[in-house]
Order: C-alpha cells, then structure tokens, then sequence
C-alpha cells in the first residue's frame, strides 16, 4: 500500500486547475443504463471510485473505454440486471445502478452496500421512494431484489436531504408513467449535473438544484454527449492548501460559487480572495482567526470539506466550535490530527478546535476515509519536519494526482510504496 511523505514549511504559490467532479461523474455513469448505445463523456476524473463504476458497468453487459480525454459507455441490449457484492463493497455509491435499471428493464438486484467509516448510511429512503414509484422492493441475503412492471409517476417527499436518493428516484422517475414531483430533493450542483445530461438524453426535468424537482416521464431516452462539471471539493481542498502554507493560489477550471459558502467562511477568518469567472485566488495571510463552522447540504458548508476546514482551523488563533450534522461519525481524522499536535476535543457531531499557529509537528498519521486523508495532507503541508500518511488508497478514490498538482504549486510531496 502507498504512502505519502509531506514535508512541512514550503509555501504554496501558484494556479492550479481542479478536474472533473467524481460525484457527479458517478451518478452521470450510471444513467447511462437509461439509454443503449454509446454515450461519450469530457473531464472524467482518473479516479478509483470510476474505475470501480467502470468495473461496475462491465459486470452489468456494458463497454467502457478511455480514448484520450473521452470516456465511452457502451450499453447493450439486455445487460445484467444484477450488481454483486464483491463490487458495491468497494464503493457505496454503486447502489445508483438500482434506480436506471429498474426504470429500464422492470427489474434489479443490487447488493446492499454496507455501512462506511463516516456512518451507517442507510438507504432506506432510496428504497421508499422505489416503492412509491410502484416497485416491488424485498431484501435478501444482503441484496435489494426490485421489481417492476413499468414505474408510475408518484409525489415523494424526502424526510431527509439525501443525494444519493435524490439522484437515484431522478434517474428512475425519467422512464415512469405520468409525472413524479420529488420534494425537499438535494440541491447539490453534482444533482443539476445530472439532471443536464438526462435532459440531454431526452429526459423531461424542471426545478433540479431546488428542492422540489418535476419529472414528466418518457417513452425511451438516447444515448449523448457531455462534459462533466469541476470538482468542487478538490476545488475547496486545493484553496484550503494554498491557504494554510500562507501562500497565494489560484484554482481555476472551476464554479466559484459551487464554493462560496468556504470563501466567505474563510473571509471572515481575514482571508483576501479574488473570485474570476471560473477561477478564485486567496492571497497570503500570516494569521487567521479561528470561526466556527457547521456543515450543512448545500449551499451551505459541505459536509466533504469539514475535514480540511479543521486542519485550517488547527492552526487559527483562537477557538472554534465546527459542528458535523450530514454524518453521526465525520471525525475520524480528529484522532489522527491530534497526533500532529492539533488540539481537538471531540464530542457527539461536534469538536472544538483551540488552534495556534505553528503548532503542528510531522508524525505518521492513518486515513481512515476519502476526505480525512485531505485533510491530513493539508496539516502535513504545514506541520515542522515530516509527515508520514499511510492507507492513501481512500485519497485515491477521490482525488486526481493531488501530490503533482501540490509539488507543482511548491509543495514537497511525494508517494512512496509501503
Ligand atoms: C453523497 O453521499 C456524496 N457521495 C458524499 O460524498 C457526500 O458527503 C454526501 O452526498 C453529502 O453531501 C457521492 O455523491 C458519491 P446522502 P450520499 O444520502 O448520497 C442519510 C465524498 O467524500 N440518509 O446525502 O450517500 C445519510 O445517512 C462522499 O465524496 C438516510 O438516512 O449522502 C446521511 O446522514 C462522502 N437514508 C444523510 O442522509 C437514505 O436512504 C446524507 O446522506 C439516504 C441517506
């Protein structure tokens, strides 16, 4: 397994470009099962978690490919209808297969994916929704088995805010019967990504990126073309690193606003930022305030950078009070940055964060998930001496050659085989 050695104290200066969103490349791969023939795609990011979707769609009939900056999906005519479990294991975000192929073939058998290091994860609303779309839905030995003769457009109101159920009762309701309207949907850019390419496939969708979206269903959607949105958590994550070296840092090839609710956070800890059209810069700052944070769906602060924000709030002057209420246990990197010296105190979906600048030292530190190993290469970046990350496989499902976008801006990154 792979490591990655940080040594602390270099200033990061420079631009630097995000790429494609990996979620809302996934949800947008997985519609591709609405429509046979083959659909070609720009900015995919070389990820796991799409090698894993890749892997995925193969095992269901599909041909995926690379060709230069395309990725083609082909889809054939009677795919498997079935997801199995040594595949859905490795990456949750799998049980999106269940609302396309249900729509599309009346039928599905989707491993259950399993809980995850941040939480349970239910999918129980995935579910609810299925059933009042008039699927038949019955859980067997670890797999969802749905069946439906054609799905019927229903009104389903999300008891609680959920992307991924959003995504997966959005795709399913393309194909329905009649009208679906989903209510106190998630309004996550990553949900408007994939309601653009459905759209561009035939589908008939108003109101995505609110919280109530209308579906009018259709007979058969086409295979198209599109190009995926940028990533607006590496976006965050790469801000977050120029800032807490006291660099300046341009990312570019990005949605400012798609970040607006951590730039204005970090404005108000003293940050100077010029915001372009497709790119935010944060000028060099010796000291920042420490101010609390609550992540929340967007457009408020998202859940995926919580992690980061901390280590920036690490070595703040002052106290904060950050505030987890999407997951019941986000804070496995508290542990971890506590080894560099940070001084957390973590209780139930809340941690107060007595930062001081310069207090971190190098050590070996583990990740635990995607988004803690940022996190924790973050406080490497500025940490004395050397930090050692180790399990930087969860890094890799989310985040495209982050050690080469780093050492380009001045960092001193490098991966080394365990
Ligand atoms: C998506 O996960 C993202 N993953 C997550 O990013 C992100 O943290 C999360 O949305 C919140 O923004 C992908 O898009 C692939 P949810 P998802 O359903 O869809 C509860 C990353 O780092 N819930 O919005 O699984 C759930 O337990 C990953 O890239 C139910 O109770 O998140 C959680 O507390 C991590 N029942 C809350 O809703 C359900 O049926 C929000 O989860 C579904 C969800």
């Amino acid at each position: 397994m792979d490591r990655m050695v940080v040594v602390g104290g270099h200033q990061l200066n420079g631009t630097v470009s995000t790429s494609g969103a990996k979620n809302a490349a996934l949800p947008i791969l997985f519609a591709t099962l609405l429509a046979e023939g083959e659909h070609v795609f720009k900015n995919v990011p070389r990820l796991k978690d799409i090698d894993s979707t890749a892997e995925l769609l193969e095992s269901l009939g599909c041909k995926t490919q690379w060709d230069s900056d395309y990725f083609r999906v082909k889809v054939g005519k009677a795919p498997s209808l079935e997801a199995h479990y040594d595949i859905v294991r490795k990456m949750r975000a799998s049980i999106l297969c269940l609302g396309p192929l249900l729509a599309k073939y009346g039928e599905a058998v989707v491993s259950m994916p399993g809980g995850c290091a941040i939480g349970t994860r239910p999918i129980d609303l995935h579910l609810d929704g299925m059933r009042a779309l008039g699927a038949e839905i019955e859980l067997q030995e670890g797999y969802v088995k749905a069946k439906a003769k054609k799905l019927k457009g229903a009104t389903f109101v999300f008891e609680t805010t959920t992307v991924g159920g959003t995504e997966n009762l959005l795709m399913a309701a393309c194909l329905a019967e009649g009208t679906t309207i989903l209510e106190n949907a998630a309004k996550e850019p990553e949900i408007v990504d994939l309601a653009n390419y459905l759209i561009a496939m035939g589908a008939k969708i108003s109101g995505h990126g609110t919280s109530v979206i209308r579906i009018e269903g259709v007979e058969r959607l086409f295979p198209s073309e599109y190009k995926i949105m940028p990533d607006r958590i590496e976006a965050g994550t790469l801000v977050i690193a120029g800032a807490i070296t006291g660099g300046e840092v341009t990312v570019n090839q990005m949605v400012p606003e798609h970040i607006e609710s951590l730039t204005h956070k970090m404005m108000d800890a003293g940050f100077k930022f010029q915001i372009g059209k497709d790119s935010v810069t944060v000028f060099k700052n010796q000291g920042w305030k420490a101010v609390d944070m609550t992540t929340n769906p967007y457009p408020l602060f998202p859940t995926d950078l919580q992690a980061q924000y901390m280590a920036l709030m690490a070595v703040s002057q002052g106290t904060s009070v950050i505030t987890e209420t999407v997951f019941e246990n986000r804070f496995m990197h508290v542990q971890e940055l506590m080894r560099l010296g940070a001084d957390i105190t973590p209780k139930t979906r809340v941690a107060v964060v007595r930062g001081r600048p310069g207090m971190l030292k190098g050590a070996p530190v583990m990740a635990t998930d995607l988004r803690a190993s940022a996190s924790l290469v973050l406080a490497g970046l500025v940490a004395s001496g050397e930090t050692l990350v180790s399990r930087i496989y969860h890094l890799d499902r989310g985040y495209e050659k982050l050690e080469n976008k780093l050492s380009a801006l001045g960092a001193h990154v490098r991966r080394v085989s365990e």
